[in-house]
């Protein structure tokens, strides 16, 4: 198709080893982890040995050490197959570890970066907060430095923390300094097995069960300064450049379940009669199939685009938020789209347990949502393009 030519031997290699991967082991045990809503360890301890958890860090820190597009091929084909699994990958590749590789001193990545890359480790990413959500700077999650100097004490909640009931590392966003508002809020690595630090329950999902969610709390959690990610003070700005790689994730999370649901489509369209004929040849489908597959070609351009975008910003230092922010919004509704027609097209066995198109749809639901509403994407487009606040 269209976009072939942008990929490398090794970008097409990657991509069939991934399918391969995700055909033989999530396949068969998706909707097992759904209907259970268990976190799917032994497959994620898999896709670690495959070097899909760090798939952009370089090798010399326990990663994969390939590019933005061959992460986003990667990530396809595990949505594809499964989006809990997908979600998991995507919060350890782009927001743990893309943070660390970032921001992250020496000694920070030769421990937590090259733990969570090797996925012999779990990466969680804690900004949101019960009463912060899309207005992610208004955190309340306190960080007070001791009288010594040598560690913060931090108090405060975090609210739908992805695989925060299992992450043995966490990037926490906490206010050093309320006065200065966003200029006042410092990222930290957090230790799980920090004393202080309380795991709420899973929540429970209307998709994605298979990845944990959690409320986490910190009572006078002790934090010592070497864990700070970047300087004091830099957290927000931490927070949104990483949203700008997780939102290509996300974006291509979305593409993949769309891309789901075509196939689903097609083949059901070309098995299931009804007036003597194979629905496929009714216009009411055709019209459906071809809004699906137009739809996901731009998709894959855009997120494609924005992959490609942030490749080059490794050498040119430049941000790629509108790229990203783009990729996410048009590939979250294209899943959205896709999927609530591939419902419609299977009829009552697309609302039955049977087949995996009613999965695809209450997941396909989350990409609207987290990494930044379609909303706040639009607000974040807007901004760059009419040159305001936030774009600079
Ligand atoms: N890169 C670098 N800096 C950025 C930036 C970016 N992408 N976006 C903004 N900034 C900077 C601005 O330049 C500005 O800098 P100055 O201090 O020098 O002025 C500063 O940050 C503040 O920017 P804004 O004035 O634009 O900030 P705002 O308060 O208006 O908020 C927002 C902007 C876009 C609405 C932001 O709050 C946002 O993205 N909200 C959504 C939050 C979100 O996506 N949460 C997801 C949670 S994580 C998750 O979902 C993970 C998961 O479960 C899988």
């Amino acid at each position: 198709m269209g976009f072939e030519f942008l990929l490398t031997e090794e970008h097409k290699m990657i991509r069939e080893t991934v399918r391969e991967f995700a055909e033989r082991e999530i396949v068969p045990v998706a909707a097992h982890y759904d209907e259970t809503g268990e976190f799917p360890m032994p497959i994620i301890k898999k896709m670690g040995e495959l070097g899909l958890m760090g798939i952009e860090v370089p090798e010399e820190y326990g990663g994969a050490g390939m590019d933005c597009l061959a992460y986003v091929l990667a990530m396809e084909e595990v949505a594809k197959a499964d989006v809990a699994t997908s979600t998991i990958m995507s919060v350890n590749n782009s927001l743990f570890c893309h943070a660390v590789l970032t921001y992250g001193t020496e000694a920070q990545k030769q421990t937590y970066l090259q733990a969570v890359a090797s996925g012999q480790a779990i990466g969680a990413y804690a900004l949101t907060e019960p009463q912060s959500g899309s207005d992610a700077a208004n955190m309340k999650t306190r960080a007070v430095l001791s009288d010594d100097g040598r560690y913060y004490v931090i108090n405060g909640r975090k609210s739908w923390i992805t695989s925060g009931p299992v992450a043995d590392y966490i990037i926490l966003f906490a206010m050093t300094d309320p006065d200065k508002k966003h200029r006042g809020i410092t990222a930290f690595i957090v230790e799980g097995d920090t004393p202080g630090l309380i795991r709420g329950k899973v929540e429970p999902k209307l998709g994605i069960r298979a990845s944990a969610t959690c409320e986490l709390f910190f009572e006078d959690m002790k934090v010592p300064v070497e864990n700070v990610l970047g300087e004091p003070g830099m957290g927000f700005k931490i927070a949104m450049a990483v949203l700008d790689a997780g939102r290509i994730g996300i974006a291509a999370q979305a593409l993949g379940v769309a891309e789901a649901a075509l196939e689903a489509s097609i083949r059901w369209a070309r098995e299931r009669e009804a007036f003597g004929h194979k629905i496929g040849e009714f216009e009411g489908i055709q019209w459906k199939i071809a809004d699906m597959k137009t739809r996901i070609e731009a998709a894959r351009g855009l997120t494609y685009s924005a992959a490609l975008a942030k490749e080059r910003a490794k050498d040119t230092g430049a941000r790629y938020t509108l790229e990203a922010s783009m990729a996410k919004l048009f590939a979250s509704e294209t899943a959205m789209f896709c999927t609530h027609q591939a419902v419609q097209i299977h009829g009552g066995m697309g609302y039955s347990k049977e087949l995996p198109v009613e999965r695809y749809f209450r997941d396909a639901k989350i990409t609207e949502i987290y990494e930044g509403t379609s909303e706040i994407q639009r607000l974040v487009i807007a901004r760059h393009v009419l040159g305001l606040r936030g774009s600079f």
